[in-house]
């Protein structure tokens, strides 16, 4: 006989909460004191994870502090806009889980070259180029040229930015110049073009053997499973449909943050 599983991690505990809450209040129970305890669990265990990744998980550099810093006290509203991701805002910064992460990608793999499509201020690239060995570059295109600067300044101030080379245009353009192989892709850019970049990477010469992509905000804020995507969410569930049904890879999505899709050639 198949058994249904318990729920044992904290998204599933939440939905089956949310669940049993909803159904009560479909059933017309009002606000009694156990629906409110619920209601609070279900709150702390959403509101507690995000602070917890961060405090199990080694603290950033201080060049990488002061660039996350900056880039929340910059006025982003009052900027033109070049990006083809639409204004930009301080909330595009990936930060330090999965900064972290990131550079455990470049130590795992042994990255000596890296790729980065989408930089924004320059944490991920940052994060890499910190994990990176001697020798080591990250490449990194950007389409907007404020934000570019921007980045470079940071760059400026940190011994890991020597090793970074920021490619200033539409990032397609970019890749279909550039040279030599990459190890390690890391794919954040406008989610629209996300398709064309891994289509761009897996029909040319840009990846190394054992060439690992990541992608970043292949969840969406939940749009690709939920009922009311955005233009994003739709290309990002088109873009992980495709990617699910391409015979040349594997790929698994890990809920990190706004999720991260892991991709090889098999
Ligand atoms: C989510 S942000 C990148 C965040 C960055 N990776 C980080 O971790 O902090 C996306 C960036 O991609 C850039 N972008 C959008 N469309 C692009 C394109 N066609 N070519 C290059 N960069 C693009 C935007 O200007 C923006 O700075």
């Amino acid at each position: 006989m198949t058994q249904t599983p318990r729920p044992v991690t904290p998204t599933t505990i939440l939905a089956r909460e949310l669940s049993e809450i909803a159904d009560l209040l479909d059933a017309g129970n009002g606000a009694t004191d156990e629906l409110i305890t619920r209601v609070h669990r279900a709150r702390d265990l959403a509101a507690g994870l995000d602070p917890y990744l961060d405090t199990c998980t080694t603290p950033q550099s201080a060049a990488l502090a002061t660039l996350a810093s900056r880039t929340r006290t910059e006025d982003w509203r009052s900027r033109d806009v070049v990006s083809g991701s639409g204004p930009l805002e301080m909330e595009m910064l990936s930060g330090h889980v999965e900064g972290r992460f990131l550079a455990f990608l470049v130590h795992m793999t042994g990255a000596k070259r890296v790729l980065e499509i989408g930089m924004f201020t320059g944490y991920s690239a940052l994060a890499m180029a910190e994990a990176l060995p001697a020798g080591g570059e990250v490449v990194a295109c950007e389409v907007d040229p404020y934000v570019a600067e921007f980045a470079r300044s940071c760059f400026a101030d940190s011994p890991a930015g020597s090793s970074i080379t920021v490619e200033v245009g539409p990032a397609l353009d970019t890749l279909r110049r550039l040279d030599g192989t990459f190890d390690l892709v890391f794919v954040d850019a406008d989610k629209t073009g996300y398709r064309a970049y891994v289509e761009h990477l897996l029909g040319s010469e840009l990846l190394a053997d054992n060439a690992v992509i990541a992608v970043d905000n292949t969840l969406l804020q939940g749009q690709p499973y939920s009922e009311r995507p955005t233009e994003n969410g739709r290309a990002v569930a088109e873009f992980n449909e495709y990617v699910a049904n391409d015979p040349r890879v594997e790929q698994v999505l890990v809920p990190l943050r706004d999720g991260v899709t892991l991709i090889r050639r098999t």
